[in-house]
């Protein structure tokens, strides 16, 4: 984690929810990509959750699972709540706090998740949030359970856009830990290593991904 400001955009606030508006975009158009491969049942963990709109938006389009949303960040943990306390969705979990750069991620057992979904987490953290992220889908998917990825990514080393060029440079002067990171080069390996195979990669608005890996 860092103690850099979480999000990079200005986030308005009603009561206790925050809302994004980055969220407010995307968030039809990612759980329309999410539900072609998503599972119909058992409990879906979502980590770097930010606001929660996006965990409210899935969960109501998912009402067999049991949503897990969370983020370290207290301010984030207390919108999520706010955000399934409006909404009034009964397969919404309390926020968790996980860090998915811990060895242990709290109240998760290994080999349980029928799936990990994360949006917009892993560029703007350090790299070791990327490698924590994909060691604990190996550890803590079921076999088929997939892991959900949306955000930016460079391809074989080339960035997709010049816009993401621009905003890979961005983060870089924010945080030199920070960056987009390349899915072939950076982020297969790693899913390799962790007994994960990629299962496809759809392309969404604003030049981002979704990108769909499966535990063996
Ligand atoms: C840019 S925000 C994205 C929020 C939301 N997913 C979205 O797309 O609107 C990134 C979030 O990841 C969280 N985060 C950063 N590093 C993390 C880590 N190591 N483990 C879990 N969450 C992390 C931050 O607290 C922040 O809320």
């Amino acid at each position: 984690m860092t103690d850099k400001p979480i999000a990079l955009e200005d986030r308005g606030a009603d009561g206790g929810r925050l809302f994004s508006p980055s969220a407010g975009r995307n968030r039809e158009v990612v759980r329309d990509v999410l539900l072609r491969f998503a599972p119909r049942e058992g409990e879906v963990l979502e980590v770097g959750a930010g606001t929660g709109e996006h965990a409210v938006t899935f969960a109501a389009a998912l009402p067999g699972v049991r949503w897990r949303p969370g983020d370290p960040d207290p301010q984030s943990r207390a919108s999520i709540a706010a955000w399934a306390a409006h909404e009034g969705l009964a397969n919404v979990a309390p926020p968790h706090a996980i860090d998915v750069s811990a060895a242990d991620w709290e109240g998760c057992e290994a080999g349980a998740l029928a799936g990990i979904v994360s949006l917009n987490m892993i560029h703007i953290s350090p790299f070791e949030s990327a490698r924590g992220l994909l060691a604990g889908a190996g550890r803590y998917l079921a076999p088929g359970g997939v892991l959900f990825l949306y955000g930016p990514f460079s391809r074989g080393g080339v960035h997709t856009a010049p816009s993401n060029e621009a905003f890979d440079e961005s983060l870089k002067s924010r945080d030199a830990r920070w960056g987009v990171r390349d899915l072939e080069g950076d982020i297969v390996p790693l899913a390799r290593d962790a007994g994960l195979e990629l299962a496809d990669v759809v392309e969404m608005p604003a030049n981002n991904l979704s990108v769909v890996f499966r535990k063996g």
